[in-house]
């Protein structure tokens, strides 16, 4: 059900926020609003050690550097049931793109994320943090 309120706002900041939903392809303030508290409501989640959260972890390295592919295997396979699936891109010669879809407790997510960013060889990662759709 859809509940309406009034939002009192500087008309400057008003102006801004309409150029910037209008920019991002917006069609609506309301369905602006409602991103943004969806935002927000997802990294209040992933700020709860035990939520139940969803996410993509992207990772570009070069998979001639010592061992690397098989360390990163060892990290995904290591925590089992966090990794839903992986994708892997033979990018050029000798850079890859793998791409982790994770699903799981924020905090182990969060730290198979940062094990696998930090891991040495990989050149970029990065972790989107998002929510399964039915909260919210
Ligand atoms: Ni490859």
């Amino acid at each position: 059900m859809l509940e309406r309120f009034g939002v009192s706002m500087d008309q400057r900041l008003l102006k801004r926020f309409d150029r910037l939903i209008e920019q991002r392809g917006y069609r609506t303030r309301s369905e602006a609003i409602r991103d943004l508290v969806r935002e927000q409501l997802v990294r209040e989640q992933w700020t709860q050690p035990n939520a139940e959260v969803v996410g993509a972890i992207t990772l570009v390295y070069d998979h001639q550097a010592e061992d690397l592919p098989h360390k990163l295997a060892e990290h995904q396979h290591r925590p089992g049931d966090l990794v839903v699936c992986t994708t892997h891109v033979h990018l050029g010669r000798r850079d890859c793109l793998e791409v982790v879809l994770v699903r799981g407790p924020a905090k182990r997510v969060q730290r198979l994320a940062d094990k696998l960013i930090s891991t040495k060889g990989v050149k970029h990662g990065k972790l989107v943090a998002t929510g399964s759709g039915d909260a919210l």
